[in-house]
């Protein structure tokens, strides 16, 4: 008997919820209930079915997870409420000093608090309407983030409708697991193709395809650990009873994620975490630590850029074991030697390792550190990998010399008995003029984009350039440039505007990109405003420089070293004829100066900053009228705190000089509308 369309139409929708319901058990409670021939027949019943009947198709149908149509680009979104980060902490007892403080600011003893592995993947924010999902978003700048919810329907534990009608957000980490991320590493291998660095920007760049046929591929996954308490829901004030809700709503909520009331439980967690992250198929760098009462967590508040009824505490830098396959030598732009590990690739804090520093010879002979040896490497953050001892066996190795000639130019090196350093010294030194040109060119220098290192090297091996200078001249190359690998006129041309917009950058930033041993774009700052021009600073004598508050004999000594090269004078010259900047502008007397706490303060920074690069801050304190130092003095005023602060932060509080962390900062900034 021929069937109507409404049993046909029930009978889609019954398979869709079975398959829904298998999937669920699969991805989310890891408890497959059938096999997966079984599985694929149904799945391929429903295919069939909605290719005859189309019109019944359901949004929330499996089907739909496999990816459609390319987008032109991305919506973007506006957040209902900002997208936070976190602040840190990194040991036990900044953990111990954060939950008494804040408990106390809260108001009590009793409270409960909520530990959840911290995932090394990307936000993202879901909204469900009517029980469907409707939106899913990027974090982005925490207003604005993207729409990417065709790649985010690809990711099977998350759930395309739920069982709740109200409109509901929740946010959580988009990640992909070790097990996937290996698998398709491999098979890039297998195909001669660079293996992606670790799970975390595969994951990113999986959501950020336009193509979600591509994204459909790569297996991604997500943990929600965040409902959004927007004011209309009726959900409850305890953080955990709404994971409690969200699971039973079908969502994926981590499953160590474990309620505390004394703060020794909480650290005993953080340090068993820690200990087991090697275990979780997924990446981890910490625990996220919450406020349950979404009372206290109102109560407490926020910061510019994270919560105050959160933090993170970090977990230490991996450590793993793998084999030294050989050492090979880097020439950098000073001409210094490095010799550098190649080890068989691990995985290390989420990243794959295949190289590390030796620093110098004499490192690598006080840790007995020989090709064919077993040795420790260490990573933390995004910190160049180390490799940090080795493993003694009985093997007959043999002690490493670091090479007496230049393995680029074969001009012999010269060693430094003091440091053990060596240095190839040969001015023409092709490898060093093209480190030095990547260094010009890049972000925190004069910021070229479109001269990578690839056409840099070939510009070099043309003899189109010849010195830094010439990237200045490169307009009278078009055709040529143009010619050169994928480069075409459209680039020149983008490469040419690139170029000329770079001579309206500041002194200062010419400053940093000479290169200048030990003088960084902080330096350049200071140096910048308090000689004025590069006149000034050429003819400064030594006394001149160490007059400086935080110029010490390392820097001046440099300093004079390098202006009495006769090279880097032309260079200087030539730079200054092509229309660069060599001296500071005279700041504007007419305009009104802006109204700010930095006006005339003394400010010394420390530690890195995350909202932009260090030297971008220190130009706005500067525009702002304040005085930036090197070091704390007694006539430090201020002091701005970053993450992974140094000495000057135990400095600064013993001298009760007023520190203000990157937060302040920007509330501060946010306040007189200037960043
Ligand atoms: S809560 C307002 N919980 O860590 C609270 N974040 O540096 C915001 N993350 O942007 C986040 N696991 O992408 C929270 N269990 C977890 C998390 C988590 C990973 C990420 C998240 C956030 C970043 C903060």
């Amino acid at each position: 008997m021929k069937k109507n369309n409404i049993q046909i139409k029930k009978e889609m929708i019954s398979l869709v919820n079975q398959i829904n319901k298998f999937d669920h058990n699969y991805y989310v409670l890891d408890d497959p209930l059938i096999s997966d021939r079984e599985y694929d027949k149904l799945f391929h019943k429903l295919i069939d079915f909605e290719n005859l009947y189309p019109k019944f198709m359901v949004a929330n149908s499996p089907t739909q997870r496999v990816g459609g149509k390319p987008l032109e680009a991305f919506e973007q979104v506006n957040h209902s409420t900002r997208m936070l980060s976190l602040s840190n902490v990194f040991d036990e007892s900044e953990l111990n000093d954060w939950l008494k403080k804040t408990i106390k600011e809260a108001g009590g003893k009793d409270k409960k608090i909520i530990c959840e592995p911290k995932i090394d993947g990307l936000a993202i924010t879901l909204t469900y309407d009517k029980g469907e999902l409707v939106q899913a978003a990027t974090r982005g700048d925490g207003l604005v983030g993207e729409d990417v919810t065709a790649n985010i329907r690809t990711i099977r534990s998350l759930p395309l409708s739920i069982n709740y009608q109200e409109k509901i957000e929740v946010r959580g980490e988009v990640y992909i697991n070790k097990d996937a991320f290996n698998e398709i590493n491999n098979n890039r291998i297998k195909q001669n193709l660079e293996p992606y660095m670790n799970p975390r920007n595969l994951a990113a760049g999986s959501i950020r395809q336009l193509d979600s046929t591509i994204t459909a591929k790569r297996k991604l996954q997500v943990f929600i650990y965040q409902l959004v308490n927007n004011e209309n829901n009726d959900l409850s004030q305890s953080h955990f009873d709404n994971l409690q809700h969200l699971t039973s709503l079908g969502f994926p909520v981590n499953k160590l994620t474990k309620s505390f009331s004394n703060i020794s439980e909480i650290i005993n967690y953080c340090k068993n975490l820690e200990s087991k992250r090697n275990n979780l198929n997924y990446e981890i760098d910490g625990v996220v630590i919450k406020f349950n009462s979404v009372e206290d967590q109102k109560k407490l508040g926020e910061r510019a850029r994270s919560p105050k009824w959160a933090t993170a505490y970090k977990f230490k830098a991996e450590q793993k074991m793998t084999v030294l396959k050989d050492i090979d030598v880097t020439v950098g732009r000073t001409g210094l030697l490095t010799p550098v590990a190649t080890l068989e690739p691990i995985i290390l804090g989420g990243v794959t390792v295949k190289h590390a520093t030796l620093h110098n010879e004499k490192y690598i002979n006080e840790n007995n550190i020989q090709i064919g040896k077993k040795v420790i490497v260490e990573r933390s953050g995004d910190v160049i990998p180390k490799i940090i001892g080795s493993i003694i066996n009985n093997g007959q190795y043999k002690k490493y010399k670091i090479p007496t000639n230049c393995p680029f130019c074969k001009k012999t090196v010269e060693k430094n008995k003091e440091t053990s350093e060596a240095y190839c010294i040969n001015e023409k030194c092709q490898i060093r003029l093209t480190k030095n040109i990547i260094y010009f060119v890049s972000k925190d220098c004069m910021n070229i984009k479109g001269l990578g290192s690839q056409i840099i090297e070939k510009l070099i091996s043309e003899k189109i350039i010849l010195g830094i200078e010439d990237i200045y001249k490169l307009d009278l190359f078009k055709n040529e440039i143009a010619a050169l690998d994928k480069m075409g006129e459209k680039l020149v041309e983008n490469l040419l505007t690139e170029i000329e917009y770079s001579k309206n950058l500041p002194f200062s930033k010419v400053l940093t990109s000479l290169g200048i041993k030990h003088v960084g774009s902080e330096l350049a700052v200071i140096l910048s405003s308090k000689f004025n021009n590069i006149e000034n600073l050429i003819n400064a004598s030594y006394e001149d420089l160490e007059k400086i508050e935080g110029i010490g004999p390392k820097v001046s000594n440099a300093l004079i070293e390098y202006f009495q090269n006769e090279e880097n004078l032309k260079l200087i010259f030539a730079l200054k004829d092509y229309g660069l900047n060599l001296q500071e502008h005279q700041k504007d007397k007419n305009s009104a100066p802006i109204n700010s706490i930095f006006n005339n303060k003394n400010i010394v920074l420390t530690g890195s900053l995350e909202s932009g690069s260090r030297s971008k801050i220190l130009n706005i304190l500067q525009e702002l009228g304040g005085h930036i130092n090197n070091s704390i003095t007694k006539k430090t005023e201020l002091l701005i705190v970053g993450s992974n602060p140094g000495s000057k932060l135990d400095k600064a509080k013993k001298n009760n000089i007023l520190i203000m962390n990157e937060d302040e900062l920007i509330s501060e900034l946010d306040k007189i509308n200037y960043r």
